[in-house]
């Protein structure tokens, strides 16, 4: 029994740590942000107020978020060295690629607020790392289209500001689209924090060596770029394009006969989960901003957004499926709804570490902050060859 819940003996020995964060309760397709279940935070908060709560265990009063935010807004722009890093990239390279190597160059530059262990730099480097990542994703964008790098601007909000970022060129104005405003924002509240998955862990077992915040959260830009973890919604775009080439809606029992093919490793993307066993609270949301935006944008005929609901209610009949608690996670509709608001496919991971950037710092900043912390070791189970001698080499 720790507070209002209670795992069995079993759960808390495979525990990696305990948390006061985020609460997952796979089962019944609940997600908590301190408490609060994330459909009150999508539809009540924005992604700053989420920021807040996250890193401080309580959402702020008017005078603390507008403080909050002006020190956030203070912060975008990244020293202008950094350009000078992005042109050792290939135009061509992945911007996932260029991300792990941009968010642990800023260690290089920002000297006041790499210790650790030290929380005056531990706050400093949240405030800079939350402001900074979503001008580093537009800037691995523009780099990679050949476009020039836009300053952030600070009248506009967060998901303003890296919508003007992305899109924004020097000779016009851009004007930022409310919907899409909206649709970014909520998307960054969905991925903010989701308890112990692996790029968390990652982050936390890196940070608990003392290395510097950058660098750590570099190692969960690295881990979530995975496509069986935060690089899902890009597979789960391509799989839909993939089986629309084919032939669409007419094609999905022909998709659905080989994912059920143990030999062709065939995965639906954007579904099942390692802790949901029910529908991922996240993916009901993500369907609805995609429905009002699709709406909005004139676009609710889109055969993608038509060819996902589709695929998920034949898969959610489907005996496979069911049998397996196989149900779509917060990857399967995002993609749909970052494609609308023109955000290219081999962006869609770099969106969801910007967002979960407050996640990650949150949750080293709690091990950190455990007075009680150690660095980590996770030990093995040894299977390997028994203790032997080595034969001179004429003798192998
Ligand atoms: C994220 O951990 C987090 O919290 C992560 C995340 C976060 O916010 O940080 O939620 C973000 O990573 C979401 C997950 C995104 N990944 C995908 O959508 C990729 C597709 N999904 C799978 O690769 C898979 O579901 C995993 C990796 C997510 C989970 O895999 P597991 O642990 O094998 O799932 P399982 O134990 O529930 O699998 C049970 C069975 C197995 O088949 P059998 O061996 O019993 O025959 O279901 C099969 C699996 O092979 N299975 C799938 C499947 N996912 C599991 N079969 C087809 N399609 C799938 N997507």
């Amino acid at each position: 029994q720790t507070g209002m819940f209670t795992y069995d003996p079993g759960f808390m020995s495979t525990a990696s740590c305990q948390s006061t964060i985020t609460y997952i309760d796979g089962d019944k397709g609940e997600l908590l942000y301190r408490g609060y279940p994330i459909e009150q935070l999508a539809t009540n908060c924005d992604f700053l107020e989420t920021c807040y709560l996250l890193l401080n265990g309580e959402l702020p009063n008017a005078t603390e978020k507008e403080k909050f935010s002006s020190l956030v807004t203070k912060h975008t722009m990244v020293n202008e060295q950094m350009q000078f890093f992005l042109r050792g990239f290939r135009r061509d390279a992945h911007p996932m690629a260029i991300m792990t190597g941009l968010v642990g160059a800023l260690s290089a530059f920002y000297h006041d607020s790499t210790d650790i262990n030290n929380p005056e730099h531990r706050e400093i480097s949240a405030i800079r790392l939350i402001a900074k990542m979503p001008t580093l994703v537009a800037m691995a964008y523009k780099y990679t289209i050949g476009q020039p790098y836009m300053y952030p601007k600070n009248e506009l909000s967060y998901a303003g500001n890296f919508l003007h970022m992305m899109f924004g060129v020097p000779c016009e104005d851009y004007k930022v689209s409310p919907v899409l405003e909206r649709a970014l924002d909520r998307i960054f509240i969905l991925h903010a924090d989701h308890e112990q998955n692996a790029s968390t862990s990652t982050v936390r077992l890196c940070g608990s060596s003392g290395t510097n915040p950058f660098a750590a959260i570099a190692a969960g830009v690295a881990c979530l770029w995975g496509p069986a973890h935060g690089g899902a919604n890009e597979a789960a775009l391509n799989m839909l394009y993939d089986i629309q080439k084919e032939g669409g809606v007419e094609k999905i029992g022909e998709f659905i006969k080989k994912v059920k093919d143990k030999n062709s490793n065939v995965k639906l993307m954007g579904f099942g989960h390692r802790v949901y066993k029910n529908y991922d609270p996240r993916a009901k949301l993500m369907q609805e901003t995609c429905n009002e935006v699709l709406t909005e944008l004139g676009l609710e005929k889109d055969p993608l957004f038509k060819l996902a609901k589709e695929l998920e209610k034949i898969a959610l009949e489907d005996e496979y499926f069911v049998s397996r608690k196989l149900y779509p996670n917060v990857d399967f509709y995002s993609g749909i709804v970052q494609r609308a608001i023109g955000i290219p496919v081999n962006l869609f991971t770099g969106i969801f570490a910007l967002a979960r950037t407050v996640g990650w710092i949150a949750q080293l900043n709690e091990m950190i902050g455990d007075p009680e912390y150690k660095i980590g070791r996770p030990r093995q189970l040894f299977t390997g060859s028994a203790p032997r001698d080595v034969k001179p080499i004429a003798q192998r």
